[in-house]
């Protein structure tokens, strides 16, 4: 039985219907506010769920009951945050290291863990808890994958983030230059479902990005290509993004300004080992975006 731990998101939703195709055995934890819609479709795909949550200890015992493998994609950032209540310290650290050490005493055999990329390296409370959920998972004994994706191209080529490709208006952080392997998050479910029978991601921390090192200016590009329409193009400098760092008070906007910042200044992958290592082709952004104009 494989455990899955936001199988209500984008993600882990995408890893559910992968593992269902092969026939795998899938409990879901699920919130008792999680949208029920969700939740109907993963017992559509014949998911068990159990109800619980990152912060109730207590919920992860009858969860791991004849569990061999936990699966986590689960993060309060950024739509379930909640000040104080559901938030990158609560769910993102100390929930998902109370769930290691539940998982180490339940005796399961292994842990596949969502991170994200290394280049991400600067003092914000989300990264501080990706950090420290890697390091504790790691020392537990479990037999780990940590899967370290870069930027999903869903989100950051999307209006959520200012890329408004239906009206052409786009809002880039910093000059957008730097190099981005946007990834999709179809991608990093395939290495997820794949690293459970990959050698090369026993005991790994695997680096995922996308086919291609694009800036946010190519990424414009590809997009007026494919939309023949010229875009708008806005710019948040830099030191604007360092300055909503550093004056920041609550844990989301303090890990938000973090993440853009880090976005401004690249996120280069080159997955030329990773690729012969796994059987998965990446999806381009020109791919990406041709779908998000099909479905306007
Ligand atoms: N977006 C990116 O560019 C990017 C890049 C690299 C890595 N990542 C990482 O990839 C992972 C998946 O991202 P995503 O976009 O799929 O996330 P998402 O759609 O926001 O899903 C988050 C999931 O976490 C669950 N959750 C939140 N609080 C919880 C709690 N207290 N207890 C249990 N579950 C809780 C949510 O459940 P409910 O439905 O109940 O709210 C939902 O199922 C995250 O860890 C993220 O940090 C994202």
């Amino acid at each position: 039985m494989i455990l899955v731990i936001g199988a209500t998101g984008m993600l882990g939703s995408e890893i559910c219907r992968l593992l269902r195709k092969e026939n795998q055995p899938v409990r879901a934890l699920a919130r008792e506010t999680a949208d029920q819609s969700k939740v109907h479709n993963l017992k559509e795909l014949g998911i068990e769920i159990v109800e619980g949550d990152l912060r109730k200890s207590a919920t992860f015992q009858p969860a791991l009951e004849g569990v061999t493998t936990v699966i986590t994609t689960a993060s309060s950032m950024p739509f379930t945050y909640v000040p104080g209540e559901n938030d990158p310290v609560l769910v993102d650290r100390n929930g998902m290291i109370a769930l290691v050490d539940a998982a180490k005493q339940a005796g399961i055999k292994r842990f596949i863990y969502t991170s994200f990329t290394g280049s991400i390296d600067i003092d914000f409370p989300l990264r501080n808890a990706k950090r420290a959920v890697e390091k504790h998972l790691q020392e537990s004994g479990i037999t780990y994958t940590i899967l370290r994706p870069g930027f999903f191209m869903e989100g950051w080529l999307s209006a959520m983030v200012g890329f408004d490709a239906a009206n052409a208006k786009v809002r880039l952080c910093g000059d957008g230059t730097q190099p981005v392997s946007y990834i999709s998050y179809f991608d990093v479910a395939r290495f997820a479902v794949e690293s459970l029978k990959n050698p090369h991601a026993r005991n790994a921390i695997l680096e995922l990005g996308g086919p291609e090192k694009l800036s946010q200016l190519d990424a414009v590009k590809i997009f007026e290509d494919v939309t023949g329409k010229k875009f708008e193009v806005e710019h948040v400098p830099v030191e604007a993004l360092q300055s909503q760092l550093e004056t920041a008070t609550d844990p989301m906007q303090k890990s938000f300004a973090g993440l853009m910042l880090c976005y401004a200044k690249g996120d280069p992958i080159d997955m030329k080992d990773m690729t012969s290592r796994f059987n998965i082709s990446l999806k381009p952004v020109k791919e990406h975006a041709r779908n998000m104009v099909a479905v306007a």
